[in-house]
């Protein structure tokens, strides 16, 4: 679908990632929005959803925190296989059971408010 894709209140995307970003799991949620099989995702870098909307900075901050062991909150505008977009708001965990990152990381992510995707559009249009 292209546009925008609205999450459901029960959608539930999940992405496992090893420490530099490449994709090694992605659950059902997950592929079936962003539109790729769970085989064209794995492997595959995790900026293949990423959408050109979106400020590098923000991006600078997910990675500066996981990497220093820290959990990162917060929006994201995603890119479909086929020219759609979807809004998340997402936690991303260093894996709790190695240090900083050594395991890779996960991502969980649930359907922001109107307000909050309102929000997540206006300060992302002031950073680069
Ligand atoms: C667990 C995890 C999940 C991520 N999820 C996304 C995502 O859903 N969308 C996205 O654009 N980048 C995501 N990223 C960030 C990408 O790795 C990447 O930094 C970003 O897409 C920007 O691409 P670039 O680093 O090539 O500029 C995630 C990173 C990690 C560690």
């Amino acid at each position: 679908m292209n546009g925008e894709y609205v999450l459901r209140d029960t959608d539930f995307l999940v992405s496992q990632t090893d420490e530099k970003g490449k994709i090694l799991f992605a659950n059902d949620d997950f592929c079936k929005i962003a539109g790729y099989t769970l085989d064209e995702l794995i492997g595959k870098p995790h900026s293949i959803v990423r959408h050109p909307d979106m400020p590098k900075a923000a991006f600078k901050d997910l990675w500066e925190t996981v990497q220093s062991g820290r959990i990162w909150t917060g929006y994201v505008k995603n890119a479909t296989k086929n020219g759609g977009y979807y809004w998340v708001y997402a936690t991303v965990y260093p894996n709790i059971a190695c240090d900083h990152g050594g395991c890779g990381y996960l991502s969980c992510r649930r359907k922001p408010s109107r307000d909050e995707i309102a929000a997540a559009e206006r300060l992302y249009k002031t950073m680069s």
